[in-house]
């Protein structure tokens, strides 16, 4: 995830900006970068990989001599993780750098009103767009270009602006990206998180949604977007450094739960556009989508169940037939694949060895593969025919969370983009689609708010000897990713079965107090997985339901219910396993476990 870092004081500002950097790498990023404002004007200093590296570059700083500066660590989204790519941006007449964290969703028509208007770019980024506007507007007072800048921008945004007609001045504005600034004595500061800030200053202020900030040595001023001044508390610090890397959560784990409206707001956000799905990435037309006869999806791990869970939708939306095959099995597999395939390979870190393996041995055979990865510029990104970014940011607890659910958002739009084309989605059901879609990271953060009773409830069954998770058709996908986090972070035995298969022999493991986790969420089925409760139950199984808010059917057939918003069926999966991500964790935390890094496992498995 991006972070930024500005420094405004009497002090050499490099140096500062670097160490704040160095504070903000467990967020992780692929290039670094510092803009400082010296006697000779604005001086810009990036590089592709460690901040450690630009240290070396800038003689830790020295070779960049001035007392106002910006300084960022890039996650990439919009292009490679290059030198080009990295920030701080300059405009071209080298009056303006800025540092920006998060996406601006309407960059293209910006960067094509703008090259209309003779501007060149220099990087492939989102964000080089609003240092030339800041040019193009520049009406000789800062705060007003910043203001006129600000209301051209779509999307999410947390910037710094560094201005050379301004020394000991910079401007920090804030728009769904976290923004905190840093109130010291005789220097001011901001950064995206307080891990940056804590060695300098314990007094911050939060800024909102929509406001922006004047930083000088003297002082802070906060304006409302309206460009009023404000009044901000200030707010004292109490985190310590490790604390505050996780965002004053015990775990990265729990951190990254937290952050999935987010990061699914940031994987639909910018391919909705004016009630339809653009995946410009994936832009094939009506008769070359209808070349696909088949499409097999492929991935391992969870990514494989994200596969599993979207496979109803895919299939549902578009009628092409989609099989879901884990990509070590498929590999030697001999599948019957050809140029009419569609393969969809779905990987978080996009190097993992058997994903890339099975991609290789399909395309062998004249499949064309469309990537599902978040890592910018990973091997399966870069192998692939075409790539769709989930745009999730860096996750760094080996256990997936937002990892997973922006694979299936960016699984739904792809669904209903191909559906839509090729004209097998009519106009009705595709609103309807369309209208939960919106509201996905809105309901995520519902589904969240639903689970506070979940401590309590791992408290109940966290001695178990094992675990069951049951489910039909998309809640059986999600009660496989349910028993697989259960299993790597509690390393509790848990098993998943689709629930109607229970009776051909898993019911023998059923006993007095055997918990079975019952996912209900797909309400034409909803009475058949009932009956397997009842089964269950009738041999002693304390059931745990998770089902659609004001279910009531549910509530009078399981020991303990778990609600969720509603939602069509066909996305009921990533908001079904939200309850699954926090019962693992809880369960986990309750028997003391390495939750962020379970024995055994990695993060990316690069070996077959
Ligand atoms: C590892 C991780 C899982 C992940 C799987 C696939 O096992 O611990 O969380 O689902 O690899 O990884 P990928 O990066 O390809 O999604």
């Amino acid at each position: 995830m991006c972070g930024i870092v500005g420094f405004t004081g009497t002090q050499q500002a490099a140096s500062l900006l670097l160490e704040g950097l160095k504070k903000l790498e467990y967020r992780g990023y692929d290039s670094a970068g510092i803009a400082v404002l010296g006697d000779g004007g604005i001086r810009v200093e990036k590089i592709s990989g460690k901040v450690e590296k630009l240290c070396e570059k800038t003689m830790d700083g020295a070779a960049v001599p001035g007392s106002t500066g910006i300084g960022h660590t890039r996650w990439a989204t919009h292009g490679a993780p290059t030198d080009l790519n990295a920030h701080p941006h300059l405009s071209n007449d080298g009056r303006w750098a800025v540092v920006h964290n998060g996406i601006i969703e309407n960059y293209a028509s910006l960067r094509e009103e703008l090259t209309a208007r003779g501007c060149a770019f220099h990087s492939e980024t989102d964000t080089e767009v609003i240092v030339h506007l800041l040019e193009y507007y520049d009406a000789g007072d800062v705060k007003t270009t910043v203001m006129k800048t600000v209301a051209r921008l779509e999307g999410s945004y947390a910037l710094g602006v560094l201005c050379a007609d301004k020394p000991g001045t910079l401007f920090a504005v804030r728009e769904s990206s976290p923004l905190i600034l840093g109130v010291g004595v005789g220097e001011n500061y901001f950064a995206s998180d307080v891990t940056a800030l804590v060695s300098y200053t314990k007094n911050a202020i939060y800024l909102d949604d929509g406001e922006f900030a004047e930083l000088t040595p003297e002082g802070i001023t906060v304006y409302d977007c309206s460009g009023k001044q404000i009044e901000k508390p200030i707010s004292r610090i109490t985190w310590d450094v490790e604390a505050a890397e996780k965002g004053g959560y015990a775990h990265f784990m729990l951190k990254e739960i937290m952050e999935q409206p987010a990061a699914v707001r940031a994987a639909i956000a910018p391919r909705l556009r004016d009630g339809e799905v653009v995946l410009e990435e994936f832009d094939l037309t009506p008769e070359e989508l209808r070349e696909f006869n088949k499409i097999v999806i492929t991935a391992c791990g969870s990514a494989y169940y994200a596969g599993c869970a979207a496979r109803y939708a895919l299939e549902s939306l578009t009628r092409i037939p989609v099989e879901a095959v884990l990509a070590s099995e498929l590999r030697y597999a001999d599948p019957i694949i050809d140029e009419h395939t569609l393969l969809i390979v779905i990987s978080q870190s996009g190097e993992t060895a058997d994903t890339i393996a099975a991609m290789k041995e399909c395309r062998s055979r004249g499949a064309r593969a469309l990537a599902i990865v978040n890592v910018v510029g990973s091997t399966i990104a870069k192998t692939a025919d075409w790539t769709l970014y989930t745009w999730a940011g860096p996750e760094i607890a080996v256990a997936t969370t937002k990892g997973y659910t922006t694979q299936l958002a960016v699984l739904f739009l792809l669904a209903m983009s191909m559906g839509r084309k090729l004209g097998r989605l009519d106009d009705d059901r595709y609103a309807l689609l369309l209208y939960d879609l919106l509201r996905l990271p809105k309901l995520i953060q519902n589904a969240i708010d639903l689970n506070h009773a979940v401590p309590a409830l791992a408290k109940k069954y966290h001695d178990s000897p094992s675990l069951f998770f049951i489910g039909r058709n998309t809640d059986w996908a999600v009660a496989l990713e349910g028993a697989l986090k259960m299993k790597e972070i509690s390393y509790i035995h848990a098993e998943s079965y689709a629930a109607g298969e229970l009776k051909h022999g898993t019911i023998a493991l059923i006993e007095e107090g055997t918990p079975v986790v019952a996912v209900c969420c797909n309400e034409a089925l909803e009475d058949k997985t009932i009956s397997n409760i009842v089964e269950v139950k009738a041999r002693g199984a304390r059931v745990l339901a998770v089902a659609f808010r004001g279910d009531r059917k549910i509530v009078s057939q399981a020991n303990d219910v778990i609600f969720i918003p509603k939602i069509n069926t066909l996305f009921s999966p990533i908001l079904a396993v939200i309850p699954m991500q926090l019962l693992a964790y809880y369960v986990a935390k309750e028997n003391g476990c390495d939750i962020d890094k379970p024995k055994n496992l990695a993060k990316s498995v690069t070996v077959e």
